[in-house]
This record gives structure tokens, C-alpha cells and sequence, in this order.
């Protein structure tokens, strides 16, 4: 059986004022009627030989994941909630102390993404697998269209034993931008996807090599958890002096057991205003306009409107979103500041 591990404790703050850390974008109805959680799961029916989910996320947010699940009909084998957020390398290694046995696969997935070809997924995933049981550690590489500097890039080598898969040659997390331009000319590196197959043992014993206190961290959180019929709550003193490092840091960059299965199926990360530009549904002019909006000479841009009449006239590349308690305008080609609002506002407490 194949679990998959859904990480769901993030805070996405680019798409402020939408996201917000109450109520992060996983948790949004951000492209379709479910929720970014919902598509996740649900995005696996059909795929064969997967059991339940565990789903690692912030306690704050249990009750949504709770019932965000029940309104898809699916029941988690487990909800571990950490009680501070250490990045997704500790979060997938609760998962794994979790799986029932060690030679389980886990199918690591974020919970905030957007795969629009399901077949092609389902496809690149059996690669996946076969690969994983074989005790290597897969990602998935996405073919990249710009020198994004948000992503890992990985470098791709000689065809691995397992059909469709390659050696890694080199994993970079979040390179510079001059470096992503040198990646994307040489042709060799895809994005990392964020998402990963391998047996809770190999991900372990990985761990256990690179960073060996995170990993004793996490068994102590873990063997000292506190159990409840829903949940599985860290304990709270372990899991605080648990080192926070992103699986691609901690594990990723530093293994020789990668293999990379190149993954083609419309993914998108949405990690931005002007990506969900990209994926969301546009009228004759190229605009998303979303809730109660009124347009007028306006093109290419992302109107959002939760409680007020929203009107606009001759805006090019623009984004505005109203939310109850903030209106947020920037050009599209911007929006990745607004990350900038998010830490002033943090600062102003
Ligand atoms: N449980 C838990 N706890 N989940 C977390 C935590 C945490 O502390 N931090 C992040 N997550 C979840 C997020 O909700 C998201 O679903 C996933 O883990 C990835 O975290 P991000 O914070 O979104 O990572 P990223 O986008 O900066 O980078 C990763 O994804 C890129 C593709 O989207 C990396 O894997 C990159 O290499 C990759 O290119
Ligand atoms: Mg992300």
C-alpha cells in the first residue's frame, strides 16, 4: 500500500490578504468548490493500491482538516498535529514514524497545488513507486518555462533502472536568479514538484544520516505524542526543540539515493496571485473576476471581490482582491511582494 502524506501546515502568505494564517491557502476554495486540501485528496481516487491519508498540520487547523476531509467523504488514518510549525522535513518525519510498517510508501504530496491532467499524475506516481520500493528517494521534476527562484531545480542523469526515471545529478533548492537562468539555458534541470515517493524506512535512514538531531527530535515528539480518537498531538517541548528545515534542504540536496520521474500533467504551485491568474477560469479579455465585480476596459487581470461591489476601469496586468478587512492592488507583475505587506504588518504586530 502507497500512503499519502499531506502536508498541510504552511501559511502561504503570498496570497495575502486571501490567505491568512487562520486560514492559510490550503484551506481555500482557491480554483475550484473544494478546497486546496479537498483537490488534493480527492485528486488520488482511481490511483491503485492507496490507503487512507495521514495528514501533518498546525493544531490551530485541526478542526478545518477535520472537517474538510468529512465533506469529501474521507477518513484520515491519522491527523498529527505539531504544535509549532519546523518545516516539512520533521512533518514528513512524523509521517513516517506513523506508517504502520517501514517498508509502507509514502506518497508525499503539498497540499496546495494544482494538477489538472489526474491521468498523467496517477501515471508519473506508479513510476514513482516502483523506484521507491526499491529503497531510492523520488521527486518528481516538472519541465521548466521560466528561472523561477521559489523552486528547488533538479539536475537530471543517465536513466535510472526503473522505467521512465532518472539519476539525480544534483538537487538545488532555491537557487539565485542568475543561477536559474544558467539552469534553464543548459536544458538539464527540472523543477522539483514539492512532492515525493519513498518507503518510511529509506526517508528514516536518510534522515538519520543528514541530520540525525532533527530525526531524535521527532522520535521523541512523536513516542511522547498524545493521542486522542481524532488526533495525534506532538508533544509540545519535543517537537519545539526539533531543528526547522525544509525536506529539500535537510534531505534532498544532500542524498545519492535520488531519482527523478519527469512529470508533465499541468502542475502549478500557485504559489502567487499572477499564478492563480494563470490557472483561474478568464472571460473574452483575459480577466478573472471573482464575487461582485463590474469591469470596464480591462484586461489580463485578477479582480476578487468578498463583500463589496469591486469596479475597475483600464487596468492592464492588474490584481485587486477585497477581503471583510484589506484591499490589496498590485501590478501582476509584482505580486510576489506581497510578501513585503505580510512581514510589515508582522513587525507592526
Ligand atoms: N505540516 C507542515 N508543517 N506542513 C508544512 C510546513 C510545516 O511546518 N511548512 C510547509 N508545509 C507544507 C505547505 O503547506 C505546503 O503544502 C508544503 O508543505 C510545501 O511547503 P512550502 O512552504 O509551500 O514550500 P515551497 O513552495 O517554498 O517549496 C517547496 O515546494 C516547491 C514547489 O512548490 C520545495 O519542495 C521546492 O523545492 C519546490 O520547488
Ligand atoms: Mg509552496
Amino acid at each position: 500500500m502507497m500512503i499519502p502524506v499531506i502536508l498541510s501546515g504552511g501559511s502561504g502568505t503570498r496570497l495575502w490578504p486571501l490567505s491568512r494564517s487562520q486560514y492559510p491557502k490550503q484551506f481555500l476554495p482557491l480554483v475550484t468548490d473544494n478546497t486546496m486540501l479537498q483537490e488534493t485528496v480527492a485528486r488520488l481516487d482511481g490511483l491503485d493500491g492507496v490507503a487512507a491519508p495521514i495528514v501533518v498540520c498546525n493544531e490551530d487547523h485541526r478542526f478545518m482538516v477535520a472537517e474538510q476531509l468529512r465533506e469529501i467523504g474521507v477518513t484520515a488514518q491519522a491527523i498529527l498535529l505539531e504544535p509549532v510549525g519546523r518545516n516539512t522535513a520533521p512533518a514528513v518525519a512524523l509521517a513516517a514514524l506513523a506508517a504502520e510498517s517501514p517498508d509502507e510508501l509514502l506518497l508525499v504530496l503539498a497540499a496546495d497545488h494544482v494538477i489538472s491532467d489526474k491521468p498523467a499524475f496517477h501515471a508519473a506516481v506508479m513510476k514513482a513507486a516502483d523506484a521507491a520500493r526499491a529503497g531510492r528517494l523520488v521527486t518528481f521534476g516538472v519541465v521548466p518555462t521560466g528561472p523561477e527562484t521559489g523552486y528547488g531545480y533538479i539536475r537530471r542523469g543517465d536513466a535510472a533502472t526503473w522505467d521512465g526515471t532518472y539519476a539525480v545529478k544534483q538537487f538545488v533548492e532555491k537557487p539565485d536568479l542568475e543561477t536559474a537562468r544558467g539552469y534553464l539555458d543548459s536544458g538539464d534541470y527540472y523543477w522539483n514538484s514539492g512532492m515525493f515517493v519513498f518507503t518510511a524506512a529509506q526517508y528514516l535512514a536518510a534522515l538519520e544520516k543528514h541530520r540525525p538531531e532533527m530525526l531524535a527530535a521527532c522520535r521523541s515528539a512523536y513516542a511522547n505524542s498524545h493521542p486522542s480518537p481524532d488526533f495525534v498531538r506532538l508533544d509540545k517541548a519535543a517537537f519545539a526543540a526539533c531543528p526547522a528545515d525544509s525536506i529539500d534542504y535537510a534531505v534532498m540536496e544532500k542524498t545519492d539515493r535520488g531519482v527523478v520521474v519527469p512529470l508533465d500533467a499541468g502542475w502549478n504551485d500557485v504559489g502567487s496571485w499572477s499564478a492563480l491568474w494563470e490557472v483561474a477560469g478568464k472571460d473574452g479579455q483575459g480577466n478573472s473576476l471573482k464575487g461582485d465585480v463590474l469591469s470596464v476596459d480591462t484586461r489580463n487581470s485578477y479582480i476578487q471581490s468578498e463583500n463589496k461591489l469591486v469596479a475597475v476601469v483600464g487596468l492592464d496586468d492588474m490584481v485587486v482582491v477585497e477581503t471583510d478587512d484589506a484591499v490589496m492592488v498590485s501590478p501582476k507583475s509584482r505580486v510576489q511582494e506581497v510578501k513585503q505587506i505580510v512581514d510589515l504588518l508582522r513587525e507592526a504586530g
